[in-house]
């Protein structure tokens, strides 16, 4: 049976009904398996992940493999490719992911074209021999938009496997699979789990001999994620929906009201999610002195929990310098729209 996604995050990944059989998936913790049965090790399955895992797959299509962290999913899919394969990407895009594919292309172990993702012509001219087009979309954290439809039927069309980070938009706004996409990646720790106390992250394919790759590329690496966390993350992921839409919502007011502030200088904001970046209109300290002004907002990195977060993005030496100085990252929560507002307010009015 197929369902909504606000209903398949409450049902999916449940113990099989049978009397007194629990609700809830068992937290297993175990490192080794009693012999004859298909998993065998600790490092190659887990019922907490496997439920988890079940989930995601609801909301996201395909089959899902769970991993330590959002980073530890992306290098998975990178560590398929072979020595030197080319690979396109965004050149503006969430730090680490850069970071890693600078490294890469450093080493000579891929070979990294960067392309603006906004501009599909570009990339379509771009992708042409490649082996991966690696999508993320919102980027974190300028929030361009690609246009995935297109680009992911024009990478098809040449043979050339996509993979999307959807991190941000969630499957909530996007399925990149049902688009024809190879691979959807998240960030496990941000919008799925959501309460800001779980690393984790995902990948999941509608293609068999894939999934199979990554799943070797998860054991031998051993890239896997604690059965707590994983625990964890499926209670959290239970009331995604309701908190992703709530924190929509304020976000869409949010917007309004800082585009009107005389302080802010540019709001970016592609019209969905709950992250929205502005730009605040004096220097970097000032903007530094914002961030750390705010009483109710935590003045942290990360995102998509029920907590009201937000940072000055270039504070960190690997951000990159095409991101603005004065640009705020602020990840909106679950608190009331207004108290967020005030808290927003009250920290612009410390410059
Ligand atoms: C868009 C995006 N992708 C990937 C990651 C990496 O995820 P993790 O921190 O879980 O390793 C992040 C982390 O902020 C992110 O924002």
């Amino acid at each position: 049976m197929s369902f909504h996604p606000e209903t398949s995050a409450i049902t999916a990944g449940r113990p099989e009904v049978a009397p007194d059989a629990p609700l809830n998936p068992p937290l297993v913790f175990s490192s080794t398996y009693h012999a004859g049965g298909p998993v065998g090790y600790g490092r190659y399955g887990n019922e907490s992940w496997s439920a988890l895992e079940a989930a995601i797959s609801e909301l996201e299509g395909g089959q899902t493999l769970s991993f330590s962290s959002g980073m530890a999913a992306i290098s998975a899919v990178f560590s398929i490719l072979p020595i030197g394969a080319p690979v396109v990407a965004s050149n503006q895009g969430y730090s680490g992911t850069m970071g890693l594919l600078n490294q890469h292309h450093a080493t000579g172990r891929l070979e990294v074209r960067f392309v603006d993702i906004t501009n599909t012509a570009e990339v379509v001219t771009a992708i042409k021999g490649a082996a991966l087009l690696w999508l993320e979309s919102p980027t974190n954290p300028c929030l361009d938009v690609a246009d995935l439809e297109k680009l992911i039927a024009a990478a098809k069309k040449l043979g050339i496997g996509v993979a999307v980070d959807n991190t941000f938009a969630t499957p909530l706004v996007q399925n990149p699979l049902a688009m024809g996409a190879d691979i959807v990646m998240h960030s496990v720790t941000k919008f799925l789990s959501g309460h800001s106390d779980v690393l984790m992250g995902s990948l999941s394919t509608n293609d068999p001999a894939l999934y199979k790759r990554l799943h070797d590329s998860r054991s031998f690496n051993g890239s896997i994620p604690g059965p707590f966390e994983a625990w964890l993350a499926l209670r959290g992921l239970r009331t995604f929906p309701l908190r992703f839409n709530k924190s929509q919502e304020s976000a869409k007011e949010l917007v309004k009201r800082l585009s009107e502030h005389p302080k802010i200088s540019r709001v970016r904001y592609p019209g969905f999610g709950a992250i929205v970046s502005f730009e605040v209109d004096g220097t970097a300290e000032q903007t530094q002195k914002v961030c750390e002004s705010s009483t109710m907002i935590a003045h942290a990195t990360s995102l998509g929990g029920v907590e009201s977060l937000w940072e000055r993005r270039r504070r960190w030496p690997i951000e990159s310098p095409t991101v603005p100085e004065q640009l705020i990252r602020l990840s909106v929560g679950c608190e009331h729209v207004d108290d967020i507002w005030d808290d927003i307010t009250r920290a612009l009015n410390a410059i």
